[in-house]
């Protein structure tokens, strides 16, 4: 990689390269909601949301918030969503990402922080293992709801 990494807050105007970098993760268009939940998140949470930029370039997002309350889970920071561009992976770019959201944690003095990632994408569990990411005490459940029987 040419150009150094720098992270910096994300504005409305990335929101179009944002939602690129997730549509070339994923390999389908994005969902129509997706748009409006960033623009939610930059109003609601501004502090919360970075981008970073190899020349020029945005090759990688996160967005972090507070929460508490939901589940019975006391207020902790939450990575909500990180992406990297397939083309600037392991470069450090999701750290730098990641940790320049440490200041915005540790002013809203949470004790700890949390994401939830798919146990079988190994690349994922590695990233944040490697930044110091343990398996934590709360568990999702989840019962699939049966196809309703039409009437007639
Ligand atoms: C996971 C992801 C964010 C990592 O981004 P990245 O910029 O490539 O990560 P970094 O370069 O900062 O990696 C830091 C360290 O994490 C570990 N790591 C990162 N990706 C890894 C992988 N695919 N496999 C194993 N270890 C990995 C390594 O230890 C790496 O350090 P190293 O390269 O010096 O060995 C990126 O692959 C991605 O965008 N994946 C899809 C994201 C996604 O599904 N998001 C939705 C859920 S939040």
């Amino acid at each position: 990689m040419e150009g150094e990494i720098r992270i910096r807050r994300m504005n409305v105007n990335d929101v179009e390269s944002v939602l690129a970098i997730d549509e070339k993760i994923t390999g389908r268009p994005h969902e129509a909601q997706w748009e409006s939940k960033i623009l939610e998140h930059l109003s609601s949470n501004p502090l919360g949301c970075l981008v970073a930029e190899v020349d020029g370039r945005v090759v990688g997002f996160v967005i972090g918030t507070i929460r508490g309350w939901e589940f019975g889970i006391p207020k902790c920071g939450w990575i909500e969503i990180v992406g990297v561009d397939p083309d600037y992976r392991r470069k450090g770019v999701a750290r730098a990402l990641i940790d320049a959201l440490e200041p915005f944690f540790r002013m809203n003095s949470v004790p700890s922080v949390k994401t939830m990632i798919d146990w079988n994408d190994g690349g994922l569990v590695s990233f944040f293992s490697s930044l110091g990411f343990k398996r934590s005490e709360y568990i999702i459940l989840e019962k699939p709801l049966e196809e309703e029987e039409k009437p007639g």
